[in-house]
C-alpha cells in the first residue's frame, strides 16, 4: 500500500494506475477506522482495479464547539488495518495541502443542507460537500463508496455529483452494526459503558416507528412524537426523529412508499446519528 501526503504526489499515483487502463474505487473517511470503513474498502476491491482511502479529519465541516480537536486521530491502527484489507493507497493530506490560506470557495447544497442535522451543525454539510468536491477533484475516481449510516451527508453528496456533472458514481453501502443494533460510528468511542448500553435503544427506537409506518398509522408526527419521548425516557436528548421521503429527504407523507427515518440524539456529550429505510407495502 502506497502512502500519500500531498496532493501532487497521489496525482503521479493515480496517472501511472489510469495509464495502465485501471480503475478506481474511491473511500473518503476521517480516520479511525472501524468494520464499517473496512467493509467499505472490501466492496470498493471488488468494482474496481484500485482502491484509493482518503483520512482527512476536515475542519470546515466541524462548528464552533465541536470535536474537531478531539476527534480521534488513530493513523497507525488506521495504516495496519488498510494494509490488511489490501488498500492499494492511504491519501493522507494535511490540512495546508487541502486548504490553502487563501480560500474563498465553498460547495453549498442548498435546502437540503439546512435541515435534520444541518439545522443543528451550522455549516456542516457545506464543510463536507466542499471537501468531497476538492477530493473528487483530486482522486478523479470512477465509483466512490459511502456509508447509508450518514444518509443525508449521501443525500447532499449525490445532488452535489448531479448537479455539478462530476463524473463518478456514488455506490451507497450497508451500515455495519453491532449484534446490539448499535450503528458502528467512530464516535461510540466518546460512549462511557452505562451509555453503550443504552445506546443502541436509538435503532429499537427506528425499528418502532418503521413498524408503526409499515401498520399503517397515518398520523407520522404522532409516531415522531413518541418516539422522540422514549428516547428522552431513555436518556438520550433527541434533535430530530423525522419520516422522510428517502429519495429527496422532503417530509413523507401516507402515500409515500419509499421512506427514511432519520434520528439525531445526544446521549451525554456523545451526538448518535442512525437511520432506517424501506419501502413501503401497499
Ligand atoms: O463521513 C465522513 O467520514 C466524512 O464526512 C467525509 C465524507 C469523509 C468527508 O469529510
Amino acid at each position: 500500500m502506497q502512502i500519500v501526503n500531498t496532493v501532487s504526489d497521489i496525482r503521479d499515483v493515480i496517472k501511472a494506475w489510469r495509464v495502465a487502463g485501471e480503475t478506481i474505487a474511491f473511500v473518503p473517511t476521517m480516520g479511525n477506522l472501524h468494520a464499517g470503513h473496512i467493509d467499505l474498502v472490501h466492496k470498493a476491491k471488488a468494482i474496481a482495479d484500485r482502491v484509493v482511502v482518503s483520512i482527512f479529519v476536515n475542519p470546515t465541516q466541524f462548528g464552533v464547539g465541536e470535536d474537531f480537536a478531539t476527534y480521534p486521530r488513530t493513523e497507525q491502527a488506521d495504516q495496519t488495518q488498510l494494509l490488511a484489507v489490501g488498500a492499494d493507497a492511504l491519501f493522507l493530506p494535511s490540512v495546508a495541502d487541502i486548504y490553502s490560506p487563501d480560500a474563498v470557495t465553498m460547495v453549498t447544497v442548498n435546502g437540503i443542507s439546512e435541515r435534520y442535522c444541518g439545522a443543528f451543525r451550522p455549516g456542516h454539510f457545506s464543510g463536507v460537500a466542499t471537501v468531497v468536491c476538492k477530493l473528487f477533484n483530486i482522486v478523479q475516481p470512477d465509483k466512490a463508496l459511502f456509508g447509508l449510516k450518514d444518509f443525508q451527508q449521501l443525500t447532499v453528496i449525490k445532488i452535489m455529483v448531479r448537479d455539478l456533472n462530476i463524473p463518478v458514481e456514488i455506490i451507497p453501502v450497508e451500515t455495519v452494526r453491532e449484534a446490539s443494533g448499535l450503528a458502528l460510528s467512530s464516535r461510540n468511542g466518546y460512549l462511557t459503558a452505562a451509555e453503550k448500553s443504552v445506546a443502541p435503544e436509538l435503532y429499537k427506537v427506528l425499528c418502532e416507528a418503521k413498524a408503526a409506518v409499515c401498520l399503517g398509522k397515518q398520523k407520522f408526527a404522532d409516531i415522531e412524537q413518541h418516539g422522540l419521548r422514549t428516547l428522552e425516557q431513555f436518556g438520550f436528548k433527541p434533535d430530530y426523529l423525522s419520516i422522510c421521503c428517502s429519495h429527496d429527504l422532503s417530509p413523507a407523507t401516507v402515500e409515500d412508499t419509499e421512506i427514511v427515518i432519520l434520528v439525531a440524539a445526544r446521549l451525554g456529550k456523545t451526538r448518535l446519528i442512525d437511520n432506517i429505510y424501506f419501502s413501503k407495502d401497499i
